[in-house]
This record gives C-alpha cells, sequence and structure tokens, in this order.
C-alpha cells in the first residue's frame, strides 16, 4: 500500500493507474476509520481497479470554536485498516501541503448547503465543497464514495460533480450502526460512556418517526416530534430534526414526497447526525 504526502506524487501516480487502463474509487475521509468507512471502502472495490484513501482533517470545513484541535487522529491504526481492506493508497497531505498561506479561490454551493448543518456552521460547507474538489484533482478518481450519514454533504457534493462537471462518478454507502443501532462516527469516542448510552436515543427517535410514517403518518411536525421527543427523553438536546425533501432539501410540511428526516442532536458537548429516508 502506498502513502503519498505531496499532491504532486498522488497526481503522477493516479496519471500512471489511468495510463494503465485502471479506473480510480476514492473515499474521502477525515481519518479516525471506523466500520462505516470500510464499507465505504468495500463500495469503491467492487467497482474501482485501484482505491485511495484520503485521510485530511481539513481545516476550513471547522469552525473557530469546533473541534478542530482535539479531532481524533490514528493514522498508524487507520493504516493498518487500509492495508487489511486491501486499499491501494493512501492520501494524507499536511494542511500546509493543502492550502496555500494566502489561498483565496473558494468552491461553494449555495442553495442546499443552506438549511440544516449550513445554517448553524457558517462557512462548513465551503470547506467541505473545496477540500473535495481539491481532493478530486489530487487523487483524479473515476468513482468517489461519501457516507449517508452524512445526507446534507452527500446531496452538496453531488451537486458540486453536477455543476462544476467533475468527470466523477459520486456514490453513497448507507448508513453503518453499532450494535445498538447509534449511527458509526469518528466523534462518537467524544461520548462519555453515560452519554454513548444515551446517544442511542437519536437512532431510537429515528426509528419511531419511521414506525410513524409506516403507520401512514405524513405530518411533518409529528414525524419530527416523534424522534425530537426520544432525544430529549434521554438528555439529550436536538439542534434539528427536520423533515425536508430529498431532491432538493425544501422544508416539507407533509411527507408526500420522497423525503429524509435529518437529525443533529447533542449529548454532553458532542454533536451528532442521524437521518432516514422516507418514502
Ligand atoms: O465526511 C467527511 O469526513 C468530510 O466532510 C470529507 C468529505 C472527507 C471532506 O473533508
Amino acid at each position: 500500500m502506498h502513502v503519498f504526502r505531496t499532491i504532486a506524487e498522488m497526481q503522477a501516480a493516479a496519471r500512471q493507474w489511468h495510463r494503465a487502463g485502471q479506473t480510480i474509487g476514492l473515499v474521502p475521509t477525515m481519518g479516525y476509520l471506523h466500520a462505516g468507512h470500510l464499507s465505504l471502502v468495500a463500495l469503491a472495490k467492487a467497482d474501482c481497479a485501484v482505491v485511495v484513501v484520503s485521510i485530511f482533517v481539513n481545516p476550513t470545513q471547522f469552525g473557530p470554536t469546533e473541534d478542530l484541535a482535539r479531532y481524533p487522529r490514528d493514522f498508524e491504526r487507520d493504516a493498518a485498516l487500509c492495508r487489511e481492506a486491501g486499499v491501494d493508497a493512501i492520501f494524507a497531505p499536511e494542511p500546509a501541503e493543502m492550502y496555500a498561506a494566502d489561498a483565496s479561490v473558494w468552491v461553494t454551493e449555495e442553495q442546499l448547503s443552506q438549511p440544516l448543518c449550513g445554517a448553524r456552521r457558517p462557512g462548513h460547507f465551503r470547506g467541505v465543497t473545496t477540500v473535495v474538489a481539491k481532493l478530486f484533482n489530487a487523487v483524479l478518481p473515476d468513482v468517489a464514495v461519501f457516507g449517508q450519514k452524512d445526507a446534507q454533504q452527500a446531496l452538496v457534493l453531488q451537486r458540486l460533480v453536477r455543476d462544476l462537471n467533475f468527470p466523477v462518478d459520486v456514490r453513497i454507502g448507507t448508513i453503518h450502526r453499532e450494535a445498538d443501532g447509534l449511527a458509526m462516527s469518528s466523534r462518537n469516542v467524544y461520548l462519555s460512556p453515560d452519554e454513548r448510552r444515551r446517544a442511542v436515543a437519536i437512532s431510537r427517535g429515528v426509528r419511531a418517526a419511521e414506525a410513524a410514517y409506516a403507520a401512514g403518518e405524513r405530518d411533518g411536525a409529528v414525524l419530527c416530534a416523534v424522534a425530537h421527543n426520544a432525544i430529549t427523553a434521554a438528555g439529550g438536546r436536538p439542534d434539528y430534526v427536520e423533515l425536508r425533501s430529498r431532491h432538493d432539501l425544501r422544508e416539507l410540511a407533509e411527507a408526500s414526497e420522497p423525503a429524509v428526516l435529518a437529525v443533529a442532536a447533542f449529548f454532553g458537548a458532542t454533536r451528532l447526525l442521524d437521518n432516514t429516508f422516507l418514502g
């Protein structure tokens, strides 16, 4: 398995693979890999000759009061997991390799990135779209795989690829869950044992909303209240629970078209995401 630290090395290898007629699959990550990431690697491996995992804790997608400095990192463990999973190369640049000190060009998406996490984390999606565009230019992938847990991110990145004509096929892998249902996330390590036990209420709330939908409930306020109440009953603090169009993230009063019920909630200081598709 190769480890590339510079864009030039990464691009040279990618060009060589392309010349040899090999397709490249990219799984962009911020490291501290878990089984959810590895399921995205498996998706990439199924369709691509070469799989690259990028590991880069992207400073530009963190707000000034967020967890950039303490974001969990363990490169050796990540590398071992990648090797075991049959990854061909890791692209792990330092921030200075990715961003010139006087960088002044940004990639912004101006519609899908506005509500939900975009409204609560100003600048977050600008950092995500910019770094993903840069990762595409470094790794030159044919396929890129992202996780459904970040449902809004997945939509924003599909729009990035469509609107800037990146020759990349974006695939979205389903949410991977712990045995009790909690969506896997690198940030789960922040939870104290007590918070970890209670945080399962997020997925329980999402499941309860799914059950209400399956029983015929279509009122957005009711579906959201079901998830909201499960979280508050466990001592969590919902940041948002919203029913939105799965197509363009318009807020929906009724689940009368394909919808996503999207949740962000705090347990202690840790903010976690989950979601489900309805319809
Ligand atoms: O989902 C993530 O881990 C990050 O937002 C991504 C897509 C790797 C960009 O830094």
